[in-house]
């Protein structure tokens, strides 16, 4: 019997690499340069803090450093959210694509890199999310303003997801000493994956 190509979490399907349809991305050029080669844990602790506290239903969601867009396409299925993502490497963009079509939901996405996200663009979103996303030290002060902007904008909650790496630790202290509402758990999960980390939570 064959071996199947995908595998299921949180209600949705995760295609490996050897389904056919990867493999043709993969073979077309599309190879992820900025770490978006798969879906990390920290989007599954994510969705784990969701499944706590629950969006509002048909919130507008933008999902930062998307990848293949696993935790965007969990709150479209579960809270019938609209969700848009970016994300600065243009070949997740097809993976993407790949995994909304197959889980049956719609999310839209684009190239654009954080420093790129202006107040008027993060307006349009209620909530702003983001799995394994500062990982480099480079990554902790274009994100600390982002941040910012987005509660400018009017974003109502912002959470970011993180094994704990010490940039993002950083960043979460920065936060605590600079915004106000920002809280941060410490999260462990044994399915679909064994994982642990932070949730930093802004609003
Ligand atoms: C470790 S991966 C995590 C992907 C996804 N969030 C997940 O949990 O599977 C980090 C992602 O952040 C993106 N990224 C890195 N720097 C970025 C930047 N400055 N602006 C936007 N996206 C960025 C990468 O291209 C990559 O897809």
């Amino acid at each position: 019997m064959a071996r199947r190509s995908y595998r299921r979490a949180n209600g949705l399907m995760l295609l490996e690499a050897r389904d056919p349809r990867m493999r043709a991305l993969k073979r077309s050029g599309h190879v992820a340069e900025i770490h978006g080669d798969r879906v990390w844990d920290s989007s599954f602790l994510l969705m784990r803090q969701l499944q706590h506290e629950p969006l509002e239903r048909r919130a507008r969601v933008l999902e930062i450093g998307c990848g293949w867009g696993l935790l965007g396409q969990f709150c479209a299925k579960r809270f019938g959210a609209r969700v848009h993502g970016i994300d600065a490497d243009p070949n997740v963009l097809p993976y993407l694509d790949l995994h909304a079509a197959v889980n049956g939901v719609r999310m839209t996405a684009e190239r654009r890199r954080f420093e790129q996200l202006t107040t008027a663009f993060l307006s349009d979103f209620d909530v702003v999310l983001g799995a394994d996303i500062c990982f480099w030290d480079s990554l902790t002060r274009p994100l600390f303003n982002l941040i910012r902007r987005a509660r400018r904008a009017g974003v109502g909650r912002i959470l970011i997801a993180d094994p704990g790496r010490a940039p993002f630790q950083a960043l979460a202290s920065r936060c605590e000493r600079q915004l106000d509402a920002v809280s941060r758990v410490a999260l462990e999960i044994r399915r679909p994956v064994h994982a642990a980390g932070d949730v930093l939570a802004i609003g």
